[in-house]
């Protein structure tokens, strides 16, 4: 599928609006407390500020209520992150961006406030699209994490801008899940965690067809040892899901751990952490991690892998009692030096900064959703619409 990239393009005083995905967890007070995603889009506008582009950032942050400006979804943290970042460049968070004239310079960036607060983003109204498509010469989707989405400012800005690109980190992050699913090498293992199984069918279903193991972990895990039939107490599963899990059982390449640690209070967590059999669990004990045995077992597995595709924790790794089967599958990853790793989605990145081995992971991609959308073969509308815009430039040249 062939897209114009912005690499190809010449920047030079045009108006460049960049769609970033800057969408980054914060707490209560407003802090941003991972800026991976952030770190991850910079270069692609510091290209386009040396090429001395005029550029506008386009970004969501969060889900608020279109329509209205919600002080709790600003972009203003991430704009005094660059101001920090980017000492030298005149930096403005511009908003009602849609009904004024921006004036622009060469080598200076806007940031416009939170597509998400315009209506029709989310349904990608073709009116918004024309608007922000009218802002600029240049559109650069770069926003891996939202490729997914079929919004404004992803998805229909593409057919309207005079000229729609790729920019560098999508096609790095592009080359980089290619390579990992269409032409891995062998053995090729992925690991699955999380809390929903019904969230990721597809992508488990995908995956057993294309792995020689997939290691399943957290909820996922659960919801598979209650298919098996064993009694699983309290523990976080999907009882809907049951059937699904039998479905994706009968491959016999998925592998559940065969012990796990169990906390036997409700409530309180840190206490009562025992490690037991799948065969034993009782009805007022809930699986947070996987046990020894397990670890084992899954570092075995790691230990001989050349492509290792992972998403989602095995475990409560946040909690010092339970991190460990998510830490030894940090740490076997890292000891593993000859293989192709890619990992993705929020938590698994948090887990690999928390565990230090961030240096080890071949890539660590934005995505969250795309990321799982990509990996379960589908192609990301974006992308498609990309390809179309890519077509109908080279048929006007003829
Ligand atoms: C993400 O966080 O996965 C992306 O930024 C997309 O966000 P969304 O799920 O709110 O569309």
């Amino acid at each position: 599928m062939k897209i114009i990239k912005m690499k190809d393009l010449n920047l030079s005083k045009k108006r460049v609006l960049i769609r970033s995905d800057l969408n980054v967890p914060m707490n209560p007070k407003g802090k941003i407390t991972s800026d991976i995603r952030i770190r991850a889009a910079l270069p692609t506008i510091k290209i386009a500020l040396e090429k001395k582009a005029k550029v506008l950032l386009l970004a969501h942050l969060g889900s608020p209520k279109e329509g209205k400006e919600d002080k709790n979804y600003s972009l203003k943290p991430i704009v005094a992150w660059f101001k920090n970042n980017l000492p030298n460049i005149s930096i403005h968070l511009i908003k009602n961006y849609l009904n004024q004239s921006i004036k622009l310079n060469e080598g200076e960036l806007i940031i416009l406030e939170n597509v998400r607060f315009n209506k029709g983003e989310k349904k990608n109204d073709d009116s918004l699209s024309k608007k922000y498509a009218s802002l600029c010469d240049i559109f650069v989707m770069d926003a891996f994490g939202a490729a997914h989405r079929k919004h404004s400012s992803t998805y229909g800005i593409i057919k309207f801008a005079p000229i729609s690109c790729a920019g560098p980190l999508l096609c790095k992050e592009l080359n980089y899940l290619k390579k990992a699913i269409y032409n891995p090498k062998k053995p090729i293992i992925a690991v699955v965690g999380g809390s929903k199984i019904s969230t990721k069918l597809n992508l488990l279903h995908f995956l057993s067809k294309k792995v020689d193991k997939l290691i399943v972990g957290g909820g996922i895990a659960n919801t598979c040892i209650a298919a098996h039939g064993y009694n699983i107490g309290i523990s976080i599963y999907e009882k809907n899901s049951i059937h699904d899990a039998k479905k994706l059982l009968k491959n016999n390449n998925i592998v559940i751990p065969m012990d796990v640690s169990v906390s036997k209070n409700k409530k309180e967590i840190t206490i009562n952490k025992i490690q037991k059999s799948i065969h034993n669990i009782q009805n007022n004990e809930k699986i947070l991690d996987i046990g020894n045995q397990s670890i084992i077992q899954l570092e075995n597995i790691i230990k001989n892998a050349k492509t290792i595709i992972w998403n989602g924790p095995i475990g409560l790794f946040e909690h010092i009692d339970y991190q460990k089967g998510t830490k030894k599958l940090c740490q076997a990853i890292a000891n593993n030096k000859n293989a192709f790793s890619i990992a993705g989605g929020g938590d698994t990145l948090s887990a690999i900064e928390m565990f230090n081995i961030t240096k080890n992971i071949s890539y660590m991609s934005t995505g969250g959703g795309a990321f799982l959308e990509f990996l379960t073969g589908n192609i990301l509308p974006t992308i498609h619409e990309l390809s179309l815009k890519y077509k109908k430039l080279h048929k006007n040249d003829i």
